[in-house]
C-alpha cells in the first residue's frame, strides 16, 4: 500500500486547516491564538493531507503552508507544518513536505528554508534540510533555521511525477 499523499488545499478546506493549526499550535503548544494565523495566510499556497481510514478518513490530518520569494529571491519560505497527533508517524507530514516542495519548484524557487522546532530537526533531517546558524527562540520555542536545495520541477516530471524527484523525503 503506498503512503499518503498530499494536495493544494481549497478555500473549502479553510475551517480544517485553522482547527487542525489551533489544535496543534495553540492547544498543545501553547502558541498565543493571535499570533497563530497571520496576514501571510492570505497569499501562502496550503497544502494538506487526509486521513485514509477510521474516524479520520477524508480529513484534513495534517498542513502545511509555502511562502514565495519576494524581491528577486529563489528561495521560498515553508511553515505551519502540523500533523493531527492522532497521525503521527503515518507520513502525512512528509507527505506535506513533499507537495510544498514540488509546489515551490513549480513556481520557480531552488530552495527552501524555515524555522524548525528543535523537537522537529530529525524530521527536516529526513527530508534534506540541513540546520544553518544557532538555535533561538520564536514563540517562546527553541528554533533553527533550516534550508534544503531544491531538484527542478521537470526532472521531477520525468522521475514519474508527484511524490518523486523534488516530492522524495
Ligand atoms: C513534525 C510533524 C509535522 C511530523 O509529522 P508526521 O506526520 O508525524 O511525520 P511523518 O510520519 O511524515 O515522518 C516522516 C519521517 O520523519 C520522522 N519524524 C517525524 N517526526 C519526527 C521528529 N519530531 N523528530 C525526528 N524524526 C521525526 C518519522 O519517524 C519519519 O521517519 P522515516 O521516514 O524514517 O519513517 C508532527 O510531528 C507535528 O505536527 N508535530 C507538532 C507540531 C510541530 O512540531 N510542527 C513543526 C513545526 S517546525
Amino acid at each position: 500500500m503506498t503512503g499518503p499523499s498530499a494536495s493544494v488545499a481549497t478555500p473549502d478546506d479553510w475551517p480544517e486547516v485553522v482547527d487542525l493549526r489551533t489544535r496543534v499550535f495553540v492547544g498543545e503548544q501553547g502558541v498565543p491564538p493571535e499570533i497563530e494565523q497571520d496576514d501571510r495566510d492570505a497569499t501562502a499556497v496550503h497544502v494538506v493531507s487526509r486521513g485514509r481510514a477510521g474516524g479520520v478518513a477524508g480529513r484534513v490530518v495534517a498542513t502545511g503552508r509555502l511562502l514565495l520569494p519576494g524581491d528577486g529571491s529563489r528561495t521560498a519560505a515553508i511553515g505551519r507544518m502540523a500533523a493531527d497527533i492522532s497521525v503521527r508517524g503515518l507520513g502525512h507530514g512528509a507527505a506535506v513536505l513533499a507537495e510544498l516542495h514540488r509546489q515551490a519548484a513549480l513556481r520557480g524557487a531552488t530552495a527552501v528554508e524555515l524555522h524548525a522546532q528543535v523537537s522537529a530537526r530529525g524530521f527536516y533531517e529526513r527530508a534534506g534540510y540541513t540546520a544553518v546558524g544557532p538555535e533561538y527562540l520564536e514563540a517562546g520555542i527553541a528554533h533553527v533555521t533550516m534550508r534544503r536545495v531544491l531538484e527542478r520541477p521537470d526532472a521531477d516530471r520525468v522521475a514519474g511525477g508527484q511524490g518523486s524527484g523534488a516530492g522524495r523525503v
